[in-house]
Parts: C-alpha cells; structure tokens; sequence
C-alpha cells in the first residue's frame, strides 16, 4: 500500500518566497547520520524555498547580512550532553552545535519544525537535551503481517513470515527520528512461530538491513525474545537459567546474532505472563530469567528489557481475594536490587492493562534500586481502537508528573524514568505503536498526534499536552487559526469524553471480551480474567481498601491513606478503589448513579459538538483527509450513543434510580 509522510509532508512556505541562496555547511564526516541530516535539510528547504539549497562541505562562511537566512551550519564539537543540541539563529547564519551527530540529526529536525511552523529564526537560542534516556517504541506486529491490538491496517514490518525492507522502512525511521524515538522493538511481545527464529540466520540479512536504516537515523533495531527460544528451536530439553548449558547457550545465541546484526540493542521479554513461556516453569525467579540474557548481551553493549505484566489469568470471578491489580507489584518487589545494570524492569502505566483511567502502577516508588522504563499504549486497545478520537498525551502527562512519595523530592514517575531519581541511565519511556500499513500510518489521522506526541514527549517531558498538540496540528496541516482551534478542541476534549461516555469513575472494562471494542457491562464479569466490577442492587466498585484486597496500601504516604479513604479518593478512581452504593455523594453534591448519567449524557454531547466543528473544516484540510475523519467522527457519533445507552440502562435496570433529568433511558 502507498504511504503518506505524515508531520513531515511539506509544503511551500509563502513568508520564505524572496529568500536568496541557502548553504548548508558541514563537517564532511564519513558519518551517515551527519549525511541524513544534510539530506533532510536539503529536502525540506527545498520544498519550503522552492529552491535547492547549496552544500558546502567544512567551508568558511560569510554571510552578506541581508537579514535573510543565508546559511546553515552544523557543527560537531565537545560540551554538550548526548544527544542534545544548540540551535541558534543571528545575522542570517542558524547553527546547529552538538557533540554527537544524533544531536546534531535532532537539532535539524528541531529547526525544520520551526520552519514548517513559520517562525522567526533570527535571535533564536534554544539549548535540548532528551529528557530521558531511551524513547521507544514497541509494535506488537507478528510475522504473517498482522498486529495484535493493530488498527491501522496490517504490519509494515513483516509479510507472510519474512522481514520488509522498503522504502516505507526508511520513511518510518525518519518520521521516528524527527519526534526522537531512539529505540524501536519490531515484533510482538507475544513471540511464536516464525518470530522464535528472528534470532537465528533465517532472517539476520533483512534484519541486519533494517538497522543499518535505522541506525543511519539514530534508531537502535530491538527484537522481542521467546523465553523458551532454546527448546523452540529444537536445541535444547529445557531452558532454566540456572543450567549451565542453557546460559551456555545463549551465550553462543547472542554471539552469532550481534556478530550478524551489529546495530542491534537487546531484547524485550514477556515471560511467565499470559501464556508465555518462562523462569517460573523452571522455580526460579525473574531475575534469574533476566540476569540470564543479561549476561549473554552483554559484550555487545545490549540491553534486557524485562515487562512487569505478570498476572494469574486464570481467577476465579467468584474469589474476592486474588486481585490482579497487586500482580506485578507482588511478582516484583521482592527482586529489588537484584537484577543487573543492563536488565530494565518495563511497567505498564497502571496495574491493570491500559484503561481509560487507572492509578499510577504502585512498582513506581517500590523500587528503588532497579531501572525502569515507563510503558504506555498510543494504539487505542481500550480507547476506541482509532476509529474514536482520543488524543492520550494528557494522560501521559499525568502519570509522569505522579508523585510517588518514595522520597523528599524528584519523586515523580516521571523523574524515575528520566534516570533524575536513581541516578540511572539505563530507563525512559516506551509506547506500543499505534501504526500500520495504511497511507496514514495511524487509521485515524487524528491518531497519529498520539504517535508524535508520544515521542515529542519523551524528548521534551516538559511540553503541555495542549503545546504538543498544536505543534503537531500547526506542522501536519499548516497555519490557520480555525483549523488549529478546531483541532485542538477535538484533541484535548477527546480523552475527557471517551472517559465520560465509557465505564464509569475508573472502574474499567466493561468492553466486548477479545476485541475490546465496545460496550459490554458483564462481558468480563463472570470471566478468569481478574477485571471485576462487583456491581449489584445496591452498589459497584472493587473494594482495594485495607478491608478488601489491601491494593490501596502499595503505596507510600500520603497516597496510601487517600486510596484507602473513601471519602478522600481521587473520584475518578472511586470504584477502583471502593465498592461504593449508588446513593453515595461525590463532592459536586451528585450522587453517584447521577454521576453515571449525567457523565455519560454529557460524554456524548461533546462528541456532538467535535462532529458539527469538524465540519466546518472543509475545504481547509486536504479532501482525503477531511474524509476519513469524517466517516470516523460519523461512526463515534453513534457508537457512543451505544455506550451511553447501554451504561445508563444497565445501571438503572441494577439500581431501579431514576435519572432526575428524566432523560431516555432504556
Ligand atoms: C493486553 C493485550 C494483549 C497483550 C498484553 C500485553 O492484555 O490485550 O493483546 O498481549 O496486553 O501487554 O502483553
């Protein structure tokens, strides 16, 4: 399928049309990235101006002074911190410093966002450095070409169990360099079939190319591991790390895969964990797992990405005690301190599994001596799949401003994973991609704001949501005040309305079990899955106090004594921490049954209105565009109204409490 360049279409820029000559002057280093980097520079000046700018390999500049931009120069030199640029502008000379030609490669993709947004470049001084570490990316892509939770189309990394490398692999690295990705993981966690043998030489010549493309962009290419790969492959009657033979034989794995993929970071683990394989079989624990793989990476600088999303999916709906949401906290807590320097722990960002709205994942502030990485999801599992609207920077950006309290200061999640806390350098942040092979890389364009704004912000934690969004809408289509303003209330009213319109006061699911799309109070009601509501007559919630499940307490003071408390819960995580009645009072004086009403009425009217402002953008945004979002606000329209309808007559039907508005319900 053809593809579309997403933030980096450009455009001619009307302010730069008496422009005169541009030289782009640089280090002829043999240093690819520095090449990428004249190369971007050249492509977008060149559709900006209308003219191809003028390379000047270590050349001396003189600029004539006539208040233009006459050149550029990018300039390696000591100083500065990895990866971080110095970006100036004066006399018509803009110059890009840094002491790593990744800094330089972002500094360029820094100015190039300028330009697109038409600002002003004279007196400009802007010092980045990444504000954390490792900004990645994970596709849960599988190799027959589909991807779990994908909707956008199918992978663009693999097809009928071989590995692509085309043009689009090229796009794509330099899309996720412009944003700053510097880590990508290719395959589903889930590893099966044909992905067990990505570590072996069936694919190394393709996988090999594709990191060399990723490297010339500052991408470091990461697989993700079959625990069990050495009984899978036929070698082996078992793989317990502590067997001599096994580490043995990863050790001998790992040699022959980073001899044949140089460019190679490491791997990410899911073990133990739904099905998948891993220590436990053997009575050991994860850190013998991890510590395991580690040791076999390490000669080659890799890295062992170990995820935290362990859980027994086999409860029974009728046990009140099991509580899936302590899972990972259980499973992990123990093994602080344990793990090595090159193993990272991976957190989802709640204890769950990425709903609407869920508390911060209580491992944040448990550990203390482990690296961590943040995970989240921009593709929308339980967030309307990208045929709903649901912009989920904001809620990134709570769960890293979240205080922890595990000491005084620099406590937030987000100063764990920017290494601020520990002193690591080993963490960061990493998403499960929301992409595929669909022109638009994302099914809803409105959905790629969440893969941009993923990466803007782990580079730049600091950025609002809101700035991100704008930024992203000003460079995506363009400078107009109407197409801003219109898509900038769609965006940061989205994931307040879907939160709205969908389960209620952080409860969860109540989704169509498997697919997850879709209202279905019950559907995982009665089920193994550990993801209850408990709700009756009379009331819903889980109860996570001290009384229940004892959840509430993995937290430090004064979080602990807040979830523990009813009346002083956050209210939007009410029924995740209480099992509250119908009749209760939330502090707007509503009790909750007219909560759920009212929010979800009102969910519905702000879609409404997102659809009648969206309309009125036509003509301002290209046709193929305003049509595929229309067709999905039309299909949210309506679904929501499903999820509005359902929810209210369900707990009508439960509670028998009448709306006091004496609004339909059914
Ligand atoms: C969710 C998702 C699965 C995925 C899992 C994971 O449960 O539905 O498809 O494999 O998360 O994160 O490993």
């Amino acid at each position: 399928m053809g593809f579309e360049q997403a933030w980096l279409t450009y455009t001619k820029k009307t302010d730069y049309s008496d422009a005169g000559e541009i030289r782009i002057i640089y280090a002829d280093v043999k240093d690819e990235l520095v090449r990428n980097s004249v190369s971007e520079l050249q492509r977008a000046l060149k559709a900006f101006y209308g003219k191809e700018p003028i390379l000047q390999p270590d050349s001396e500049n003189k600029n004539n002074g006539s208040g233009k931009i006459e050149s550029i120069r990018l300039v390696l030199s000591e100083g500065r911190k990895a990866e971080g640029y110095l970006l100036t502008g004066k006399n018509g000379e803009i110059i890009i410093e840094a002491s790593d030609s990744k800094g330089i490669l972002y500094g360029v993709f820094d100015l190039i966002r300028r330009m697109q947004r038409e600002e002003p470049l004279e007196n400009l001084e802007v010092l980045k450095e990444p504000g954390m570490p490792l900004r990645m990316l994970n596709h849960w892509d599988n190799m027959d070409g589909s991807i779990e939770r994908g909707y956008s189309g199918e992978s663009f990394f693999f097809k009928n169990n071989e590995v692509l490398v085309d043009d689009r692999t090229v796009t794509y690295a330099r899309l996720m360099a412009s944003i700053g990705i510097n880590g990508v993981v290719i395959n589903n966690v889930n590893v099966k079939d044909s992905a067990t043998y990505l570590i072996t030489d069936r694919y190394s010549d393709k996988l090999k190319a594709m990191s060399e493309i990723f490297g010339g962009y500052g991408i470091k290419l990461f697989l993700s591991l079959n625990y069990a790969a050495p009984v899978e492959l036929g070698e082996l009657d078992g793989a317990d790390p502590l067997s001599e033979e096994v580490r043995r034989w990863w050790k001998d794995r790992m040699k022959i895969v980073f001899d044949a993929i140089p460019n190679l970071g490491g791997f990410l683990i899911k073990a133990d964990s739904e099905g998948r394989p891993g220590p436990f079989t053997y009575g050991r624990t994860h850190a013998d797992g991890a510590n395991m793989l580690a040791e076999a990476v390490r000669p080659y600088g890799g890295l062992i990405i170990w995820r935290c999303f362990v859980y027994n999916c086999r409860q029974d709906w009728r046990d009140r005690k099991t509580d899936r949401a302590r899972s990972g906290y259980d499973n992990f807590i123990g093994l602080d301190g344990q793990f090595h320097d090159n193993v990272i722990l991976q957190i989802k960002n709640g204890p769950m599994d990425f709903q609407v709205r869920e508390p911060v994942h209580p491992l944040f502030g448990a550990l203390m001596k482990t690296n961590q990485m943040l995970e989240v999801q921009a593709a929308q599992e339980y967030t309307g799949q990208q045929r709903h609207v649901c912009y989920l920077i904001p809620m990134f950006k709570e769960v890293l401003s979240f205080r922890t309290y595990m000491q005084k200061e620099m406590d937030t999640v987000g100063d764990i994973v920017s290494g601020k806390a520990f002193h690591q350098k080993n963490c960061g942040m990493a998403a499960v991609a929301n992409t595929g092979n669909d022109e638009n890389w994302t099914g809803h364009d409105l959905a790629a704001a969440n893969l941009y704004g993923f990466g803007r912000l782990a580079f730049e934690p600091e950025l609002s949501a809101e700035e991100i969004a704008g930024e992203w809408i000003r460079i995506t289509y363009g400078r107009d005040e109407q197409t801003e303003r219109t898509l900038l209330f769609i965006l940061m009213n989205s994931w307040p309305a879907y939160e709205k319109y969908t389960s209620p006061l952080g409860i969860g699911w109540m989704v169509n079990p498997g697919f997850h799309y879709g209202p279905n109070v019950d559907g995982y009601e009665y089920d193994r899955w550990g993801t209850y509501h408990r709700a009756d007559h009379l009331g819903i919630g889980v109860d996570r106090s001290h009384e229940g499940t004892g959840y509430a307490l993995l937290y430090h003071e004064p979080n602990a004594s807040a979830y523990d408390d009813k009346e002083k819960c956050p209210e939007e995580l009410l029924l995740f921490f209480h099992h509250i009645p119908y009749t209760w009072q939330l502090k707007t004086g509503k009790t909750v049954i007219q909560h759920i009403y009212d929010t979800h009425f009102e969910g519905v009217e702000i879609v409404d209105e997102m659809v009648s402002r969206f309309e009125k953008l036509h003509g301002k945004l290209p046709e193929k565009v305003y049509e595929r979002v229309t067709a999905r606000l039309a299909h949210q329209k309506e679904h929501s109204r499903e999820w509005r309808d359902q929810i209210n007559s369900y707990f009508y039907r439960k509670s028998g409490i009448p709306d006091e508005k004496g609004r339909k319900i059914y």
